[in-house]
């Protein structure tokens, strides 16, 4: 009888909450000065957006996965799905709006150096909402993670599933994670609600810290007890601190050649949420994280993370 239960809570999935977006990256060999006129080595679409983008990975790395958020109908949002498909992302929680346009983004790679600057167009198309979420059943997911987006309604989510697991028995219990990478005064609460916070180097940097490790000790206070926080900082890799206090790091494992950055972050966010969903230790997860990241940074998109 145990051994069934642990069978099925087992095939439980990791959801990801937060945006979809339409990348158009242009791969250029050195950055254009403002108003210049010049060619690109290559241009592609690309699904993007920091949940999104973390399901590709999670997808990539074999586990079962559903994406939640918002897109409207119409030709991005076209192949947006059938980009999701392709991966074996489940879409079914997909809001589908009435109004509004599908957010998208002009990305320059610098195939030079690795680099992405981002500008994102992401206006008025509505975010999930805390009743969207109510059709969720949370009892297929091990993991939800929310992107911290919309504040008041993921918040309502997140009181969701902390209900949801004060009346679980423990294996049924859905862990949560919560990254805070902007750094918007209304998001900052939502770093109190997960049992794992990724927080972003531009986060900590709002704050003063001028690394992971003082980051840490600067914001534990702001994270619930038991609770885990980490912090990616780039080319020199990531720390964490666990439920005991306990600081962990792990270098970056640096590619060959640096040749694109974009979704780093969330392909590191990821690897750790796959690999402490499996049970690994704080330290292998990072270690893990900064290995498939690293992997990432020397390719141009996804493919061949593993
Ligand atoms: P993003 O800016 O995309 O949110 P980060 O810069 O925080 O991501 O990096 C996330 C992870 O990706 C880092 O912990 C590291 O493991 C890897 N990474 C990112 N940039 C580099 C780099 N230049 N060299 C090696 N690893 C990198
Ligand atoms: C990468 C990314 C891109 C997207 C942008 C949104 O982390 O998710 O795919 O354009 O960030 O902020």
């Amino acid at each position: 009888m145990a051994a069934a239960a642990g069978g099925a809570a087992e095939k439980r999935r990791i959801m990801c909450v937060g945006l979809v977006c339409l990348d158009i990256i242009s791969v250029v060999e050195t950055f254009p000065a403002e108003d210049s006129d010049t060619r690109c080595l290559s241009q592609r679409w690309q699904r993007g957006g920091n949940a999104s983008n973390s399901c590709t990975v999670l997808a990539l790395l074999g586990a079962p996965c559903a994406f939640m958020g918002s897109l409207a109908p119409g030709p991005a949002a076209d192949f947006i799905a059938a980009d999701f498909q392709r991966r074996g992302v489940d879409t079914a929680h997909v809001a589908w709006q009435p109004r509004g346009e599908v957010p998208c983004a002009c990305c320059l790679v610098n195939a030079r150096s690795g680099s992405r600057t981002i500008v994102l167009h992401d206006t008025n198309l509505p975010d999930v909402t805390a009743r969207d979420f109510e059709r969720v059943d949370l009892s297929q997911y091990k993991w939800i993670h929310f992107e911290a987006r919309n504040a008041a309604e993921q918040g309502a989510m997140l009181e969701r599933v902390e209900r949801h697991n004060r009346a679980a028995a423990p294996e049924r219990r859905v862990r949560i994670s919560v990254e805070l990478e902007k750094p918007r005064e209304e998001l900052l609460p939502l770093m109190g609600r997960g049992h794992v916070v990724f927080i972003s180097k531009d986060l900590a940097r709002h704050f003063g810290y001028q690394s992971a490790p003082e980051a840490l000790q600067g914001l534990r206070g702001r994270i619930q007890p038991g609770a885990t926080l980490i912090c990616a900082w780039a080319e020199e890799g990531a720390d964490a601190m666990g439920p005991d206090g306990q600081l962990v790091h792990s270098d970056a494992f640096p590619p060959e050649t640096l040749v694109d950055t974009l979704g780093a972050g969330d392909t590191f966010n990821a690897a750790v949420i796959f690999a402490l969903a499996e049970g690994r230790s704080l330290q292998d997860a990072l270690t893990f994280g900064c290995r498939i990241a690293g992997r990432k940074c020397g390719i141009q998109g996804f493919d061949g993370i593993v």
